[in-house]
């Protein structure tokens, strides 16, 4: 700072005096006086170390007139995936210079594994479900704090990819580090710059969400399928999976996406009316097949963790082992229902649960509306896309629903009881 300097656990704490920060590493020591920082390693030998200079805008940390910052993220969700996005799009195809990944790299991979947490973990999911049908690359996704005690099969054949937001969570840290001690290459999918697990991992593709401070995560999230997709298609491409036409129109349609993101802002009193209706609810499903399977997870999430409403994702199929026992007059069940090639195969699962008494809201594509139109006490539409690519505007809808169910119920949006933003404890 100016005349002083801070000690902080995380930048937004000091943007307001600074923007010039050191970040320690393990073991590191600083001798911190108002007008000089000294770093020192674990055994006191001077550590030089350049001054990082933080980009984001102090405005990012304030509410900027929103009554809450999860609403100012879903709303800045349009500009944070067009940059993602778009500097990183060359002739029509992803280009991964600034991250050091190049074709030939990307052609030898032979199976990855997806390690994270949360909102991070269902994205994952979703990395999953695009990379084995593009790419046909197996790939493991697994929960960071189930990896790093089940002794994992890893080598220095496996590719992974740790994804997170804060870059700080401790279980994906600790995964990082198994893997690599184990001869993996670790490709990070991060927001915050200088993280640990950006500093750690061999190369990271920088999620471009900008700050979030909501510890429900939103923009993080639709960014972080922006990223796998972009390093899906890539790969995909790089082996032979699909043709130049092919990846080029890919490409070209995630690049609607932002556009198709702020129609279906745009469209956020039909959500907040919706939640008017519903915020007594006690629980709610969440249902879809394949990639819906995975926005389902997501919507589910959010729904729990501001509104303290219980509820479950299901795969479709799945509902009859069990769950849809608790089904009755009145459950509400969000179907998810933007893949045609298993809009038919949902439907029937809409059908169970309708003829049980619940209430379905669908969440699907414009073209498909009439489709869902005879099963469906409540439609949302989101713009039309190639099917695999409408995952990422889909979910939008079923954030702003969660939203407006907290606000409804007089919950602390932004903060919600019992959880933190950076899980940093296991
Ligand atoms: C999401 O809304 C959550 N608050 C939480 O699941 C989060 O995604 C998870 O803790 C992982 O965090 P990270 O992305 O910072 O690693």
């Amino acid at each position: 700072g100016k005349n002083e300097n801070l000690i902080a656990s995380d930048i937004p704490a000091i943007l307001e005096y600074t923007r010039d920060v050191y970040f320690l590493n393990n073991g590191e020591i600083a001798v911190v006086k108002k007008d000089e920082v000294m770093l020192y390693d674990e055994v006191l030998n001077p550590v030089n170390r350049d001054v990082f200079t933080v980009e984001w805008d102090v405005s990012q940390a304030e509410k900027a007139g929103y009554p809450h910052f999860m609403l100012k993220e879903i709303e800045e969700q349009p500009r944070a995936l067009a940059d993602t996005l778009n500097p990183r799009v060359k002739d029509g195809e992803i280009n991964f210079d600034e991250i050091g990944i190049d074709d030939a790299m990307l052609a030898g991979i032979r199976k990855i594994t997806i390690i994270a947490c949360g909102t991070a973990y269902h994205a994952s999911y979703v990395g999953k479900y695009i990379i084995e049908r593009f790419a046909r690359v197996p790939v493991e996704v697994e929960i960071a704090s189930e990896f790093r005690y089940k002794n994992p099969i890893i080598d220095q054949d496996n590719f992974v990819i740790v994804v997170s937001q804060s870059g700080e969570t401790a279980d994906t840290i600790a995964a990082l580090r198994e893997a690599k001690s184990r001869g993996a290459f670790v490709l990070a999918i991060a927001n915050v710059v200088g993280s640990t697990i950006a500093r750690e991992a061999d190369k990271v593709l920088y999620t471009r969400a900008g700050l979030e401070i909501a510890v429900a995560s939103t923009k993080a999230y639709t960014t972080q399928l922006m990223a796998l997709y972009m390093f899906a298609l890539k790969l995909a491409y790089a082996k032979g999976g699909i043709t130049k036409e092919e990846y080029h129109t890919y490409v070209a349609e995630l690049q609607k996406v932002p556009e198709n993101a702020e129609k279906v802002i745009q469209n956020k009193e039909l959500l907040q009316k919706f939640a008017y209706e519903h915020f007594t609810e006690h629980s709610v499903f969440y249902i879809g097949r394949g990639l819906d399977y995975a926005m389902a997870m997501e919507g589910s999430l959010k729904l729990k963790e501001i509104s303290y409403i219980h509820s479950e994702a299901y795969a479709g199929g799945e509902l009859k082992h069990g769950t849809i026992a608790l089904v009755e007059e009145g459950t509400l069940v969000v179907a998810v229902l933007t893949q045609g090639d298993l809009i038919e195969k949902c439907l029937s699962n809409v059908k169970e649960v309708t003829s049980r008494g619940a209430v379905v809201m669908v969440v699907t594509q414009e073209k498909y509306q009439d489709l869902v139109k005879d099963v469906a006490d409540k439609i949302v539409t989101v713009p039309d896309a190639i099917d695999f690519e409408a995952t990422i505007t889909s979910i939008i809808p079923m954030q702003i629903f969660a939203y407006y169910m907290s606000v409804q119920k007089g919950c602390d949006v932004d903060k919600p009881r019992n959880l933190a933003k950076s899980v940093t404890v296991e």
